[in-house]
């Protein structure tokens, strides 16, 4: 053989070996880089979010799933229970990925990066998401830096392994800022900050340098109706959006998951499966009175997706699932319900929908009033919440047996969050 065919086949060789190192996973060709995002209080019986989540990692007998608990005060511990339920869904492998806030130089280590090729999928337990970013990012002189392991994790999920977590595990996967903490009406009263003070437990703080980045576009919530996240969302993206150039958020409930596949192209779509639903909060139109004495925002608007919804996550474009029916003249009430707590939340194990979910869905289920409000239960200010149904504000509906365990979901519902006169 002559010297430059050699060569030439040389080349080939190598050029061979870099594009296997590089290729991507099976599941790429179906879901392209993918994020399954729970609420928190993820039952050990929810099939659907586990299968989903090993689906996305090559399927049964084929995911090694990485497990990352460094949101978590006892990482061992957790990982030894998300190990046991993920074998018992059929994953081939579940790898404990050996970090956090104690063992930050792991994220250097070579060994945890090679552990982390090897993943087909990636699990972020429940936590402080705080940790998460102190272990998988450096501190600099000129900032943060991503670690070789975080490199390492986006170059799997470049090549389809999917990115999943829960609670704090779901929290700190956005891009621009991460919510840390804080409560509804404590938002409402006293604004934003960006670093935790002990006197203020409750107050709304986030972080300004933002999550991992695996989603961009939306600031990320969990455990949301159940905890009556909706004012410190709105808050959020309403007070940071001119800075961030963020207006839109969703906040996933307990024991649900919002399905992201094609993320990063124009295809990035949302998928909601598991027990409750997924709010996306939009402020791009809101109109914030400066002139109010605390707080006065009006023309937020609220979609609320359930089991078997999708959204285009581009343009917030809603498809329905097939199960379910437009509400709109099969509405099952005369009246509107309203509330004296309208951030409650929910009692764990109530079977009742959280406070904000019950007035919301109460729009569409009745025949007589296009609009309710809610109060909040704390006062000096006590701030109302007003929704309203507009033209183009549409409900759907899966009926079961009864208001509470119907599943309504809701398209462009009109919010206004202002002290009570
Ligand atoms: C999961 O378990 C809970 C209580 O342990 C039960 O109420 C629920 O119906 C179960 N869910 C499924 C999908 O089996
Ligand atoms: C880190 O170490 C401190 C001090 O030993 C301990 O209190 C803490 O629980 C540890 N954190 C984790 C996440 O292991
Ligand atoms: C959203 O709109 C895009 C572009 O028109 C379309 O391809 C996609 O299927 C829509 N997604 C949903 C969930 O309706």
């Amino acid at each position: 053989m002559d010297f430059v065919l050699l060569v030439f086949f040389l080349l080939l060789g190598a050029c061979g070996a870099f594009i296997l190192d590089d290729v991507a996973l099976p599941q790429y060709y179906k879901y392209g880089k993918s994020l399954v995002l729970v609420g928190g209080a993820l039952a050990e019986n929810n099939s659907e979010i586990y299968n989903a989540i090993i689906e996305m990692s090559g399927g049964r007998g084929v995911a090694k799933i990485g497990i990352i608990n460094a949101a978590s005060l006892d990482p061992v511990g957790g990982y030894q229970y998300y190990r046991d339920v993920f074998l018992k869904y059929g994953a081939l492998e579940a790898n404990r990925i050996p970090i956090d806030v104690n063992h930050t130089s792991a994220n250097a280590d070579p060994k945890v990066v090679s552990l982390i090729r090897q993943q087909t999928g990636f699990f972020f337990g429940g936590g402080d998401q705080q940790r998460v970013i102190d272990t998988l990012y450096t501190q600099t002189p000129q900032g943060r830096m991503e670690s070789p392991a975080l490199a390492a994790l986006r170059e799997r999920f470049n090549l389809g392994a999917v990115i999943s977590g829960t609670s704090a595990g779901t929290e700190c996967q956005p891009n621009k800022l991460m919510i840390n903490n804080g409560m509804s009406w404590e938002a409402l009263r006293y604004g934003v900050h960006t670093t935790y003070s002990e006197d203020h437990p409750d107050y709304l703080v986030y972080n300004p340098s933002g999550g991992l980045g695996f989603l961009d576009g939306f600031i990320i919530d969990a455990h949301f109706s159940e905890r009556g996240r909706e004012g410190r969302l709105a808050v959020l993206l309403d007070e940071t959006r001119r800075q961030f150039h963020i207006s839109r958020g969703f906040g996933v409930d307990e024991n649900t998951a919002l399905v992201v596949t094609h993320a990063e192209s124009d295809a990035i779509t949302g998928k909601v499966i598991g027990q409750s639903g997924v709010v996306f909060i939009d402020v791009t139109h809101a109109h914030h009175d400066p002139h109010s004495i605390y707080y006065s925002i009006s023309n937020v608007l609220f979609h609320y997706l359930t089991n078997g919804d999708q959204i285009g996550l581009r343009n917030l474009n809603i498809s329905f699932s097939p199960r379910k029916t437009p509400m709109r003249g099969h509405e099952n009430y005369d009246h509107a319900l309203t509330s004296d707590d309208i951030f409650y939340g929910k009692h764990r194990n109530s079977d009742h929908k959280p406070e904000f979910t019950r007035a919301a869905t109460s729009v569409f289920d009745s025949r007589l009033d296009t609009s309710t409000y809610g109060d909040t239960y704390e006062s000096h200010p006590t701030f109302r919440v007003i929704l309203t149904r507009m033209s183009h504000s549409v409900g759907f509906v899966e009926r079961k047996s009864s208001f509470h365990t119907d599943l309504t979901s809701y398209e462009n519902l009109v919010v206004s969050i202002a002290e009570r006169k």
